[in-house]
């Protein structure tokens, strides 16, 4: 029998400063009114100078490894969901793996977007189930506001920053992620893009002339798609894990529209109240959406051991995919992982790391 991938820590973080409706009236042609109408959000965070994807995603990090009892040295494999990593390469999950001291994991990004998330422990539910790897780190952050246009008010209004992340363990017992979906229709890239800084249109002064690496977004067509996606993939997943809608306890959405979240319980005539809504206070953080709806879902007291929980996403490329997990919870008994005295030591070990490169450049007469 394959093991089961148990979800047995959360965490998530979000920078302090916070960007209310009324602070985008003074930035561009908007209202409170009109944005809280048409999409839920009141407001929502966004990072300073000093933070980044990778800090947000560091914190994220640490605080779910607390949750789940377990030392950075033990996680196996970490994936880092985003779409505004801290560089094209290398990968934001590998500065986490070296920030948070790491030492026996692989670590690589993954990009779908908004359904980033769902995809990822997807991927590190396969590789637990496989047998290849027992600890496994999964985490979403994101630092959109960076490739927002701060001019364009069809934009601006919906995104905020933030990380959230999962540690996944191997378990014998029946539960953790039970079945996933995962979807794509590239025929819609063009409708949620940033088209500039790729390899097919490099940033050159004219792409920063005409904001062509900030968000391009068609608002309605995704509108339209997201409806159509949510409800179906929520049910494809009930499906595949033999299940039907009234064993589901809590549906967690991502939270990128209240219209959309809302149009889809509809669909699948599921009561709003068993569905986790937070849109209002973080905005549109993307693949960071889920699991900081999930830490406050668990906050809240509203998912609880046992539950069957439904994640569902979608985003550009176009993506979309859902999740039915069987809540857990942690399984290694309390111990205190100790942040403060894991960040000294993770300091010093990349210095030393850094340092034998050197020594070694110097042996062999190539110094970088
Ligand atoms: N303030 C005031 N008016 C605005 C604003 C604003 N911030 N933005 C647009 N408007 C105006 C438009 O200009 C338009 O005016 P017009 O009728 O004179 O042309 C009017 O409001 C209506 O615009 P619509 O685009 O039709 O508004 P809609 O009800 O569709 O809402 C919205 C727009 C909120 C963007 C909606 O389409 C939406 O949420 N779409 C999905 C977007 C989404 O979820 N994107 C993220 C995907 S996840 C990812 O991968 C990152």
């Amino acid at each position: 029998m394959s093991p089961y991938a148990h979800i047995t820590g959360w965490g998530m973080a979000v920078p302090a400063k916070v960007l209310t409706n009324e602070d985008l009236e003074k930035m561009v042609d908007t209202n409170d009114e009109w944005i809280q109408s048409r999409t839920g959000i009141r407001e929502r965070h966004i990072v300073n100078d000093e933070e980044s994807t990778a800090s947000l995603a560091k914190d994220a990090a640490l605080n779910a490894l607390r949750v789940a009892n377990l030392n950075p040295t033990e996680v196996e494999l970490i994936i880092v969901s985003t779409s505004s990593p801290e560089h094209i390469f290398p990968a934001t999950a590998c500065l986490v793996q070296d920030q948070i001291g790491a030492s026996h994991a692989g670590a690589f990004d993954l990009l779908a977007a908004c359904s980033g998330f769902i995809y990822a422990l997807n991927m590190a539910t396969q590789a637990i189930r496989s047998g290849s790897v027992k600890n496994a780190l999964v985490i979403g952050a994101e630092t959109l506001s960076r490739f927002v246009n701060w001019e364009d008010r069809n934009t601006c209004v919906l995104f905020g920053d933030g990380a959230g992340a999962f540690v996944l363990q191997s378990g014998d017992e029946p539960g953790g992620v039970l079945s996933a979906v995962m979807r794509s229709d590239g025929s819609g890239a063009n409708l949620l893009t940033v088209p500039a800084g790729g390899s097919h249109l490099p940033t050159s002064s004219e792409t920063i002339l005409h904001k062509q690496h900030t968000i391009h977004m068609n608002g309605r067509e995704v509108f339209r798609f997201a409806t159509r996606v949510m409800a179906q993939a929520t049910k494809e997943v009930i499906a595949a894990a033999q299940l039907q809608i009234e064993d589901i306890q809590l549906v967690i959405p991502h939270q990128a529209n209240l219209r959309i979240i809302e149009a889809a319980m509809r669909g699948l005539d599921i009561p709003k109240d068993q569905c986790f809504i937070n849109i209002e206070r973080y905005g549109n953080t993307s693949t960071a959406s889920i699991p900081i709806a999930t830490c406050e879902a668990i906050q809240q007291g509203r998912l609880h051991s046992g539950d069957n929980t439904v994640f569902v996403g979608f985003g550009a490329g176009l993506t979309w995919g859902a999740a039915l997990v069987r809540w857990s919870g942690p399984f290694l008994p309390y111990r205190h992982i100790y942040p403060a005295s894991y960040r000294l030591w993770v300091a010093i070990r990349s210095k030393l790391l850094r340092m034998v490169r050197r020594i070694e450049g110097w042996i062999w007469g190539r110094n970088i």
